[in-house]
């Protein structure tokens, strides 16, 4: 097991489209374990495999609060098979984004399909935050951040300030 870097805004790999799991081996285990390792050092309660640099149909979720047993869930190939009329808001972040928040409006309740950790096709129907958290990662693995979802004028602030401080951590040669 081990924590992996980070992938932080403005990195392309964001953008990319991740490619649907084939195989839930050996290799796919092992990637998830590191996934929830990486996302409780963050820490964080959700985390898309390109997140790490894996361009998979993978995340991981742990709703936990620190106070709770760890409830840590896989989701494998995901998809929103139906979303509520009824909308929601929560301030979100993310960990390519670090220490920016905004509030996001999304469908309160989604349908979700997906293969579990053990490789057995689940449905789930989820609401509240769970429901906010798997939306934020499923954009994750069409190249979709967040910030898409605010306005153009405080998306464009905030891409610029990563941008420089992707320059600013760039050595110098
Ligand atoms: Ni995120």
């Amino acid at each position: 097991m081990s924590i992996k870097p980070l992938v932080i805004l403005p990195d392309p790999l964001l953008r990319q489209v991740s490619e649907p799991v084939a195989n839930i081996d050996s290799r796919i285990k092992d990637l998830a374990r590191d996934m929830f390792e990486t996302m409780y050092d963050a820490p964080g309660i959700g985390l898309a495999a390109i997140q790490v640099g894996v361009p998979l149909r993978l995340l991981v979720i742990d709703l936990a609060r620190e106070d709770e047993p760890k409830q840590p869930q896989v989701f494998i190939n995901p998809q929103i098979v139906e979303s509520s009329d009824e909308r929601s808001v929560y301030e979100e972040g993310c960990l390519s984004i670090p220490d920016y928040y905004a509030e996001v409006e999304r469908p309160a309740n989604v349908r979700v399909q997906f293969i579990d950790g053990n490789g057995k096709d689940q449905e789930i129907l989820a609401d509240g935050l769970l429901a906010t958290c798997l939306q934020h990662e499923i954009d994750h693995l069409n190249g979709v951040l967040f910030i898409d979802h605010i306005s153009k004028l405080k998306r464009d602030m905030v891409v610029k300030k990563f941008k420089k401080l992707a320059r600013d951590r760039a050595p110098a040669v």
